[in-house]
């Protein structure tokens, strides 16, 4: 069976670079690719989902050559990513996998993903060792803290995340 589409799931508070490469390398395997904006529970955000998934958008648009922009669909759920798949008939997830520390978390949910929706499967890329540290949480501590984020996050929402960090 062919795969037409993958979803790109997250909380994405911000996007960061290191997300954005991931999402480039799945549109190089996928016609289409969803980022989906999802909750999880145990996060605060900095940014509502709303604001966070125009983020995602405005970062797509700038960052990724034209081609594979118009491939990218942003979307948010507030429910269960299994529900959400289910609805779009999308089987597979992508995830990025930055260090060992990752793997616990991401193979819990991926089983319990492939519980709720079988059939589903995750695929995991091992993230460019360049943006391995990141973390969303990370980019606003240190813009809280007056450190420079500019080369983390995609340009045009620098000034939008040091301005929320910064409160
Ligand atoms: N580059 C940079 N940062 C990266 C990264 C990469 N390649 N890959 C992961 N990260 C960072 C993220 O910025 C994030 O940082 P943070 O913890 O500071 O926010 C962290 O790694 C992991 O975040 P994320 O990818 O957003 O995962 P998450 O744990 O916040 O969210 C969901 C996971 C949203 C996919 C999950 O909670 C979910 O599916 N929610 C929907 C509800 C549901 O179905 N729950 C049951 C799941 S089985």
């Amino acid at each position: 069976m062919m795969l037409d589409s993958a979803v790109y799931p997250g909380t994405f508070d911000p996007i960061t670079r290191g997300h954005l490469n991931i999402l480039r390398r799945t549109a190089a395997l996928f016609p289409v690719v969803h980022v989906l904006v999802a909750v999880n529970p145990a996060k605060q955000g900095l940014f509502t989902p709303g604001e966070r998934a125009a983020m995602v958008a405005e970062a797509v648009a700038e960052c990724l050559d034209p081609d594979t922009a118009a491939r990218v669909r942003v979307a948010r759920h507030d429910g269960l990513l299994a529900d959400w798949m289910e609805a779009q008939s999308v089987r597979v997830i992508v995830r990025g996998l930055r260090a060992v520390s990752d793997y616990e978390y991401e193979l819990q949910m991926s089983l319990m993903n492939r519980q709720l929706h079988p059939g589903c499967e995750t695929l995991f890329l091992v993230a460019d060792p360049k943006w391995s540290f990141v973390s969303s949480a990370l980019v606003r501590e240190v813009a809280a803290l007056g450190g420079d984020v500019s080369g983390h996050l995609p340009p045009c929402l620098v000034e939008r995340v040091v301005a929320r960090a910064r409160g």
